[in-house]
This record gives structure tokens, sequence and C-alpha cells, in this order.
């Protein structure tokens, strides 16, 4: 029987990544989170609450704060593992842009914390695997007919990316140093149940319902809205499972260098007015919008992000449900448990 460690366990992407785990295997999970303003540990409850009481007893919660050290305590209480998937981060763009330092201790030192943890399992017993989750952010903007591979350059224009770019090479640094045995993701704009109130899809679903308008962030002649890759959670688990459970070929080796990455991209690339009138119709509600200049708005954000998933495809992982059919699920779920888009 494996065990998992799931950092950020109470944050949006990871209740999805336990809830799917737990119903697709016999593993065991840990979540390790500290509980901030976006970890949430009702979610867990929510979703633990529809398993039965041989699944539900194989989640154990830990709390702790990676900014410290994984001490003697802390360890005994995580117990053995074999997978670590570190997705604790402070993931809100605006907040790291008011509070920087936040971001470093959260992102860097706690990424350096998990993976000292991990070095030392890793030297008692071979870990199986450490998945670190980065994001599409780390690339930076990407022009029009630009989608980012899997090792091309970084360009952070934000402390959120910067910082999730420094624990990703501290990842890489991990692997090549100590032979951890590290993959690294590249994740597009994820969306589905129980994400946090602030974010572009629960917002939108309230203020649609709310008859409220929408603000779209475009470019500076208010013509061209921002557009992403959007994901449902559900489905970067799968993708996650996948990458664990598939035995693959030998990576490229980049000058000596290795630790292999992949793209978990959503299935189709959707500007935000086109996102914002699909939850409208799903919502049987005409759309009122105004189109924002981003750049004066929102300095730090980028109009468009776009990764390749070429690489996922290749190995034989997409996305199998179609975007307009997850964009209605979540409508229909929020609507139908609205205190989840209400802060
Ligand atoms: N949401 C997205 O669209 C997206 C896209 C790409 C990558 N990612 C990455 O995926 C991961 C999860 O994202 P999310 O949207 O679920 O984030 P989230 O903010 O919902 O969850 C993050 C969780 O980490 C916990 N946490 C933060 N700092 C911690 C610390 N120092 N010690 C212990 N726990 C801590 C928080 O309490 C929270 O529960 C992050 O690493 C993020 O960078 C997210």
């Amino acid at each position: 029987m494996k065990r998992v460690l799931i950092t950020g366990g109470a944050g949006f992407i990871a209740h999805h990544l336990i809830y799917y785990l737990i119903k697709k295997t016999s593993w065991d999970i840990v979540s390790l989170d500290r509980l901030d303003y976006s970890g949430n540990l009702n979610r867990l409850d929510s979703i633990l609450s529809s398993l039965t009481q041989e699944q539900k007893s194989r989640v154990k919660i830990v709390y702790h704060d990676l900014k410290s050290e994984i001490n003697p305590w802390i360890k005994k209480e995580i117990g053995d593992v074999d997978i670590i998937l570190h997705l604790a981060a402070g993931s809100h763009v605006d907040r790291s842009i008011d509070y920087p330092m936040e971001f470093v201790l959260d992102n860097v030192v706690g990424t350096a914390n998990i993976l000292e943890f991990a070095r030392q399992v890793n030297k008692s017993k071979k870990l199986e695997r450490f998945i670190y989750f980065s994001t599409d952010e780390v690339f930076g903007p990407a022009p029009k007919g630009v989608d980012y591979k899997e090792n091309d350059r970084y360009n952070s224009t934000n402390p959120y990316s910067a910082t999730k770019a420094g624990g990703e090479e501290l990842a890489v640094a991990y692997e090549n140093t100590y032979n951890l045995p590290v993959y690294i993701t590249h994740t597009m704009n994820v969306f589905g149940e129980r994400q946090h109130p602030e974010k572009f899809i629960p917002m939108c679903i309230k203020k649609i319902r709310d008859g409220e308008s929408v603000t779209i962030h475009s470019d500076k002649t208010k013509q061209i809205p921002g557009s992403r890759h959007y994901i449902h959670a559900e489905d970067v688990a799968e993708a996650i499972y996948f990458i664990l459970t598939k035995k693959l070929q030998n990576e490229i080796d980049y000058g000596g260098a290795k630790c292999p990455k992949f793209n978990i991209v959503g299935s189709e690339e959707l500007n935000n007015l086109e996102l914002a009138q699909m939850i409208a119709k799903s919502q049987n509600k005409d759309l009122k919008y105004e189109m924002v200049d981003f750049h004066s708005s929102r300095p730090g954000h980028d109009l468009r992000y776009s990764l390749s998933g070429e690489k996922m495809k290749k190995l034989g992982w997409e996305p199998s449900i179609k975007l307009t059919k997850r964009i209605k699920q979540v409508v229909e779920w929020s609507l139908n448990n609205q205190n989840w888009i209400e802060l």
C-alpha cells in the first residue's frame, strides 16, 4: 500500500486530487496544510462526506507551516511516505504583488523545507516520486501563436511566478544533486467546485447570477480580451495519476541536467469574454460586461498565457471531457451550493 503526502491539501486543486486518488486507488493520503486565507478544511470535509468509512479512514490531516522545517514531531505525524505531491504555495497573483516577501517564504523557503524532508526520506528508503506543481506563469506572456514547451526559457512578470520558478529550480537541483526522483508539472488555469470565490470563474458565476457587470481584462485598445487554456481540477488530478503510474521512456538530456517536466493543458484556448458568455448561457442570463485595459488596472498580469500540451498528448493523456461541459457542470454545482461562491 502506497502512502502519499500532499502539501496544501486544504487548497483548491489538492482537495480535488485527494478525492480523485482516494476513489481511484487504495493509497493512504496525508494532507499537510497551514490553513491560510485560501486553505479551507471544509473542502476536505465536504468531499470526505460522500466517501465510505474505509475511504475516509485513508486520509490523515497534519497541520504544519512549511516556512518552518519539518521537525521530528511533524515527521512522526506524517509517517512513512512513498510519494510527495507538493502543491502548498501562495497562489494569488495580486497578493504576491502586495506582499512579495510572504511569497518568497512560502514558495521558495517552503519548497526548500519539503525538499529537505524528501531528501531525508530518500536516504532511508527510496522515495518513488516527488512532484512539484509549477505554473504556466513562469514562462511569462505568450505572444499570439506561441505555446511554450516544457523546457523553454522563463520570464516572470510578477513575484508569484518568480517564486514558483525559484521553487521549481530548487526541485530540479535536488534531482540533479541528490537524485531525488522529481517531476515538474506546469499547469494552466484550473477551475472547479469549491474554488476560492475571488477567482475569475466563481466571481463571474456570482456576478451573472446577481445581474452585475463582469470586468473583462483586455489589451490597451479594449478590443482584445485576455485568454487562457482553462482546465478542470479533476482533469489535473487525472493527469497527475497518469504520470505517476505510466512507465515513461528516458527523457532528452539537457546538457547533463535531468528532471522531466510536463505541461498539463486544457483542451481549448478561450478568451475571458467567451468564457463569461459561456457562464451566462449556462445560467440562461444575459451577460453585462466592461472591457478594462489590464496593463493599467492590474500591473504584473499578462494578457495571454499558453503552453503546448503536445508532450502529454504523445504520452497518451489529454482531457477527456469538453470544456463547455465542465463549465456547465461547475455553474450548476455553484448555483446549488451558493455558500461556496460567497465570501
Ligand atoms: N489554481 C491554478 O490555476 C494553478 C495553476 C498552476 C499551478 N498552480 C499551483 O498549484 C498549487 C495549488 O494551487 P491552488 O490554486 O489549489 O492554491 P490554493 O491557494 O487554493 O491552495 C494552496 C494551499 O497551500 C497552503 N499553504 C500555502 N502556504 C503554505 C505553507 N507555507 N505551509 C503549508 N501550507 C501552505 C494554503 O493554506 C492552501 O490551502 C500551487 O502550488 C499553485 O502555484 C495553480
